[in-house]
């Protein structure tokens, strides 16, 4: 009790909530199907409510902690203006599952049946890292429900080499020693790739992200990790997508290289364009929100001509 009094992890996580109820967002929990149940902040549902009247927006989170604080400025931003959904992948908040698939395709399935059940039938993704790859293979599967595309900061054509090159920077020898913190050292590391300019932390607030973020269903991540289709090979196999694709990218991303962008919008085809942000490392929506709101939106509120 004392503890979690002190806690400022969970000071802000409370923090958070009440941003996220401000801007029009309730907390809510789906069973998708008989084995998955996703936990995720959603427009409050009144009994007047009318889904027809703004367009949807998913945020998807990346391999971090859940989806509040990885989009608390995005919420704020794009929720006049959106029905902004924030799901928590399976086995990332209270999101979980029965069923023993684990590869970043069964999260876009889960991602899918949410919005089915939802009665959302059109909606534009976001999707940053992780969240990426589930984004790319939602817009893959359900072209005609998933109007415009987001891939931020999100190696979708990861080669095995760059999974070498990223545990070399961070001087690792395993990818859940990188992605899973357990160490003050190991968290603060991650920190030094994901962040441009990285604060000042002291250790017991380190520890206390790692208490409250980094500790639950450590099992059950480090099978995500496993489970996922890409990385594996050094060969990539990607299709292009129907849809109008946006990428975005930190131009210091240690954890994605920015040359992973420029080769992801080849891949892509003519559909896409990519707009790297000056100053920041994997996490630019953090760093620098303004900015990458901005571009997001020009993009989601764009017409659909190719003209910049
Ligand atoms: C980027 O950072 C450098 C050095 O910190 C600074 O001189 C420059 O003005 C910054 N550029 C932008 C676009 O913020």
């Amino acid at each position: 009790m004392l503890a979690s009094c002190l806690s400022l992890v969970s000071w802000y996580g409370t923090y958070l909530h009440r941003c996220l109820s401000a801007a029009g967002l309730s907390s809510q929990m789906v069973d998708v199907d008989d084995e998955t149940t996703i936990h995720f902040w959603g427009p409050k549902r009144s009994p007047n409510y009318d889904s027809s009247s703004k367009p949807a927006l998913i945020l998807i989170h990346g391999f971090g902690p859940r989806g509040e604080w990885q989009w608390r400025r995005q919420v704020v931003f794009f929720a006049p203006h959106f029905d902004v959904y924030v799901p928590d992948l399976v086995f990332f908040g209270e999101s979980t599952t029965k069923s023993s698939e684990r590869s970043e395709v069964f999260q876009a399935v889960c991602v899918g049946k949410l919005m089915e059940k939802l009665g959302v039938e059109r909606y534009a993704v976001l999707g940053t890292s992780y969240g990426g790859f589930v984004a790319y293979h939602l817009a893959e599967m359900w072209p005609e429900r998933v109007e415009k595309v987001v891939i931020a900061s999100s190696g979708v054509n990861m080669r095995r080499s760059d999974n070498v090159e990223l545990l070399r920077r961070a001087k690792a020898e395993k990818i859940d020693d990188v992605m899973l913190p357990q160490t003050a050292a190991q968290l603060s590391k991650l920190m030094g790739l994901a962040l441009f300019r990285r604060p000042y932390m002291p250790r017991f607030l380190l520890h206390d992200f790692i208490d409250k973020l980094y500790s639950d269903n450590r099992k059950e991540k480090m099978e995500l990790l496993k489970g996922l289709s890409v990385g594996w090979d050094d060969t990539v196999n990607i299709s292009p997508l129907q849809q109008e694709v946006l990428i975005v990218w930190g131009d210091h991303d240690q954890i994605f290289l920015l040359e992973k962008a420029t080769e992801l919008k080849e891949l892509l085809g003519e559909k896409a364009r990519l707009e790297v942000i000056k100053n920041t490392s994997h996490v630019p929506q953090l760093e620098q929100a303004r900015q990458f709101n901005n571009i997001v939106m020009n993009f989601l509120c764009g017409s659909s001509s190719l003209s910049y």
